[in-house]
C-alpha cells in the first residue's frame, strides 16, 4: 500500500520523505490556502521532495478552463498529477489528459458509480473521501469495498486512493480491503507507529541494559 501525505506543508513533507515511507503527496485548494503560499511555487517545491505523484487541483469548473489550468500545472514537474473534481467536465478533462499521458486524480468521489465513471475515464487515481462520508452518516469503508469489488470485476487499473482519512483505523480498514493508496495528514501517518507496549518494552530493555554496565 502506498502512503501519500495530504498536506502542502513542505516541512512536514520533508520530514516524512526522510523516513523513506512517503510515496507521494496530495494537495487541494484548502491545503494550498492553509500553506499561505503560491500554488506554483509550493507545488514545485513539493515535487522536489518526492519522486512520487503530487496532486495539484484545478479550480475551473468547465472543461476548457480545466484544460487551461492543467496545462500550467502539469508543466511544473514530471511528477505532477492533475486533480479534477468528479463532475462530467472533470471526467471529460480526465479522459483528455490521461490519453495524453498525464496522471490524473479524480477527487471528491462519494459513490461507487462515480468511481466506475472515473475508471472508465482512464483516471490514474480515484479519491473516495471516507472521513467526509462518515461525517454525513454514510459508511466510508463500505464505499471502498464496493469500489475494490467493481474495479477487480473489470480489471480496471485506476488506483483507489483513500482520502479524507481521520485516524489509524481508516488506514487499517483500507489496507484490509486492499486499497492501493491512502492519503492522510502527516500526524495520522506518524501516529501509526505508536503503541504503548512498544514504549513500555523499550523502557524495560533500557532499564535492564543499564544494569549490565555494557556499551555496544
Ligand atoms: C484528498 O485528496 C483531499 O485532499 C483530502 O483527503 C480531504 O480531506 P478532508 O476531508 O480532511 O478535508
Amino acid at each position: 500500500m502506498k502512503f501519500f501525505a495530504d498536506t502542502a506543508d513542505t516541512a512536514e513533507i520533508a520530514e516524512l520523505a526522510a523516513t523513506g515511507l512517503l510515496d507521494g503527496v496530495t494537495t487541494n485548494p484548502s491545503l494550498i490556502a492553509k500553506s499561505g503560499r503560491d500554488i506554483i511555487e509550493v507545488t514545485r517545491e513539493i515535487c522536489g521532495l518526492t519522486d512520487g505523484p503530487v496532486s495539484a487541483e484545478v479550480i475551473a469548473l468547465d472543461h476548457a478552463g480545466m484544460m487551461r489550468e492543467a496545462e500550467i500545472l502539469r508543466k511544473i514537474a514530471d511528477n505532477v498529477c492533475v486533480k479534477v473534481p468528479l463532475t462530467m467536465d472533470g471526467l471529460k478533462t480526465c479522459k483528455a489528459l490521461t490519453s495524453d499521458g498525464t496522471m490524473v486524480n479524480v477527487t471528491l468521489c462519494f459513490s461507487a458509480n462515480q468511481a466506475l465513471l472515473a475508471a472508465k475515464a482512464g483516471a490514474s487515481f480515484v479519491s473516495p473521501f471516507v472521513g467526509r462520508h462518515d461525517d454525513n452518516g454514510f459508511d466510508g469503508m463500505q464505499l471502498i469495498s464496493d469500489i475494490r469489488l467493481i474495479y477487480d470485476n473489470y480489471d480496471f487499473q485506476t488506483e483507489i486512493l483513500v482520502a479524507s482519512i481521520r485516524h489509524g483505523l481508516h488506514v487499517l480498514e483500507a489496507a484490509k480491503i486492499g486499497a492501493d493508496v491512502i492519503t492522510a495528514p502527516p500526524a495520522v501517518i506518524k501516529g501509526l507507529v505508536k503503541h504503548v507496549l512498544t514504549d513500555k518494552g523499550v523502557e524495560g530493555f533500557l532499564a535492564d541494559w543499564a544494569k549490565t554496565g555494557q556499551t555496544i
